[in-house]
């Protein structure tokens, strides 16, 4: 009976709100139990090369430091994917030899600017389309890509990704698809079966945030059944999830 007033203070939730998720978790975090315990800062392509002792190839991603892809607004401090998230999309766009690359919710482009610059090492001509209904953040991520000579590289978009409109403007067919916008459960959902149709033979979505969100981490399970499900550890706990059509 020691947890007796933590029990009532999540009834008393339950019975005021719909979304109790938060209130779990921080309970949980009361008694030392925490989702930010599950952590990792080796992307697949690390671990596959320190479990086989082969080098890892492919672009040098140290030139792209986080101070430097920082919002206006503080309110959306610590948006930025983790690195090990960066290294892995672009070590998988170069490994593919991507053409077309979608982000869904580009943020300041510090994720984009991984793709697009193992892009401009692997394929040239390839191309991250980057999606974000917040105009500021879109102009930050170009401005981004410019200062880093990736301009050409990547296409920008805005609006909202379960906009029709904003589909029909982005490519019929991609390579990787990278979600990472609401994290919301129906978005999510709708995300991955207009996005995951729109694979090429080989293609990929990556979502991130599939461990921490509870919505994404809903979608995925809800859809494991139409894919090959490979979910990663990251640095902050967000975790990566990749979907591969069966
Ligand atoms: C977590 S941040 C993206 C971080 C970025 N991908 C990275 O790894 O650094 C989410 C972004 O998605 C945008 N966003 C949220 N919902 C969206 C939606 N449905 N369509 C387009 N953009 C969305 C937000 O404005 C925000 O900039």
């Amino acid at each position: 009976m020691s947890n007796i007033s933590a029990r009532l203070r999540l009834l008393r939730t339950a019975l005021m709100r719909r979304f109790i998720y938060t209130d779990i978790v921080a309970m949980a975090e009361q008694y030392g139990l925490s989702i930010r315990d599950v952590c990792a800062d080796v992307e697949p392509f690390e671990f596959a090369a320190l479990a086989t002792g082969s080098p890892l190839s492919g672009p040098d991603f140290s030139v792209l430091r986080e101070a430097d892809f920082t919002a206006a607004d503080a309110y959306a401090a610590g948006w930025s994917s983790e690195p090990s998230v960066g290294r892995f999309l672009g070590r998988l766009a170069a490994a593919r030899r991507a053409a077309v690359v979608i982000e869904l919710g580009c943020f300041v482009g510090w994720s984009t600017a991984h793709i697009a610059l193992a892009l401009a090492k692997s394929n040239p001509a390839g191309r991250v389309h980057y999606l974000d209904y917040d105009r500021r953040y879109l102009d930050t991520a170009g401005a981004n890509l410019r200062r880093l000579g990736l301009e050409a590289q990547g296409q920008p978009h805005q609006g909202m990704s379960t906009d029709p409109a904003v589909q029909s403007a982005l490519p019929a067919k991609a390579d990787i698809v990278f979600i990472d916008t609401s994290h919301d459960y129906e978005c999510t959902l709708q995300e991955i079966d207009h996005y995951g149709a729109r694979l090429n033979p080989g293609g990929c979505l990556v979502l991130h945030d599939s461990l921490s969100a509870s919505g994404v981490r809903r979608a995925v399970y809800e859809r494991k059944d139409r894919f090959r499900v490979a979910t990663f550890a990251t640095e902050r706990s967000n975790g990566i999830t990749v979907l591969w059509p069966q």
